[in-house]
């Protein structure tokens, strides 16, 4: 159709997870356990969902564009209200920020094997995307920075990576940063990074004073709040400045925001959350030992396992649902040989390994 540009033409449309009910019609199963979007598997942040209620008696009133949640946000984190943006989560800060600095002949730069949300974010901006292969399914930043010249306008990092689990250290930042000319963003997308405190090398990116970087956070992963669509993100305040200008005037809604300010008072939950996290990112390694399954070590709420072939990616996860736990596999994200599973209560982690047992004793 000529009214399209040929890089909205040939977009792919992002394909969500599949739902429990299609699963439950599909297979006709009664227990459904979803663990392919790392969404929270105990749930909201009771306090996130008490102050979303309390937020409806004004729903008649435009929102105000961000700023209660900027202003709770720059106290929590001692930063002044101008290094601070929030989003209708933080997919769409990233796509405000694509849009609000990528000139038409500049690029992005990241790995094949990272969120889907930089690939459409730059693909449907119309600029060139270059991806780099991952190192030991790690983002590579020695190959990053290597590959980085005059076009080179955003780097992407996502620490930890989603959909491998893994990250960069300290050391590997701090020296990868000395690499990245000042003319060039690196946006340091942090959406796991609550998962990721137990790791003493993880570089906090609150930790760091850099005016080319942007952090990115969201409220839809450790806060348990993924449908009201609420993410935060830190930078110098030029950064900021430019991207408020880009940004939906009302975005994020009123009750997004009071459940996001709701969740950050909620320290109980975030613990609950990682406590449970804990313990199965601890247990499922043995569990794939013992069933000589593949899995990359994680600092985040999911495993990656590869496989050798797509087809056996795609015949684990079908095998999976069929015994009514879905996961994710990952050609969208470029691993098309990959498989994600979230990790689960300690409930669904033991669905998870009946399952498992009896799709891989059943094969052995
Ligand atoms: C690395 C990463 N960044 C961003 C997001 C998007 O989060 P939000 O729900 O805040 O848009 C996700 C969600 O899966 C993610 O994995």
């Amino acid at each position: 159709m000529t009214l399209v540009p040929p890089y909205i033409e040939s977009l792919i449309p992002y394909k969500p997870g599949k739902s429990a009910e299609q699963i439950r019609e599909q297979y006709g199963l009664s227990k459904i356990i979803k663990l392919a979007s790392n969404e929270n598997p105990i749930g909201s942040s009771p306090k996130g969902i008490a102050a979303a209620r309390d937020s409806y008696h004004d729903i008649q009133l435009y929102p105000d564009g961000g700023l209660m949640l900027r202003n709770k946000l720059a106290k929590l984190y001692e930063v002044k209200l101008d290094n601070v943006v929030v989003g209708n989560g933080s997919e769409s800060i990233l796509a405000n920020i694509v849009r609000t600095f990528m000139d038409d002949d500049e690029e992005v730069l990241t790995v094949a094997g990272t969120f889907i949300g930089i690939y459409v974010a730059a693909w449907s901006r119309g600029v060139k995307l270059v991806t780099l292969p991952l190192k030991d399914f790690a983002f590579d930043l020695e190959a990053i920075a290597d590959a980085i010249n005059p076009k080179t306008k955003i780097i992407y990092l996502s620490n930890p990576n989603n959909p491998t689990g893994t990250y960069f250290n300290k050391k590997q930042f701090e020296k990868f940063m000395t690499r990245v000319p000042s003319r060039t963003l690196v946006i340091l997308d942090e959406a796991y990074c609550e998962y990721a405190e137990d790791f003493d090398d993880y570089p906090d990116s609150m930790t760091y004073r850099l005016d080319n970087v942007i952090t990115l956070r969201t409220f839809s992963k450790a806060y348990g709040l993924a449908a009201v669509r609420i993410g935060y993100g830190f930078a110098h305040e030029d950064l900021c400045r430019n991207v408020l200008k880009v940004k939906l005037p009302f975005e994020p809604s009123s009750i997004a925001q009071a459940a996001g300010a709701g969740a950050l008072d909620d320290t109980e939950f975030l613990k609950l959350t990682q406590d449970t996290n804990r313990i199965g990112r601890l247990e499922m390694p043995k569990l794939y030992d013992e069933l000589g399954l593949k899995y990359i070590p994680t600092a985040a709420n999911f495993f990656m396992l590869p496989f050798d072939t797509e087809d056996e990616a795609l015949k684990f996860s079908e095998e999976l649902e069929k015994r009514g736990v879905i996961v994710r596999p990952l050609r969208g994200f470029m691993l098309p040989h990959c498989v994600r599973i979230t990790i689960g209560t300690k409930e669904q982690n033991e669905m998870l390994t009946g399952a498992l047992k009896e799709i891989c004793l059943k094969s052995a």
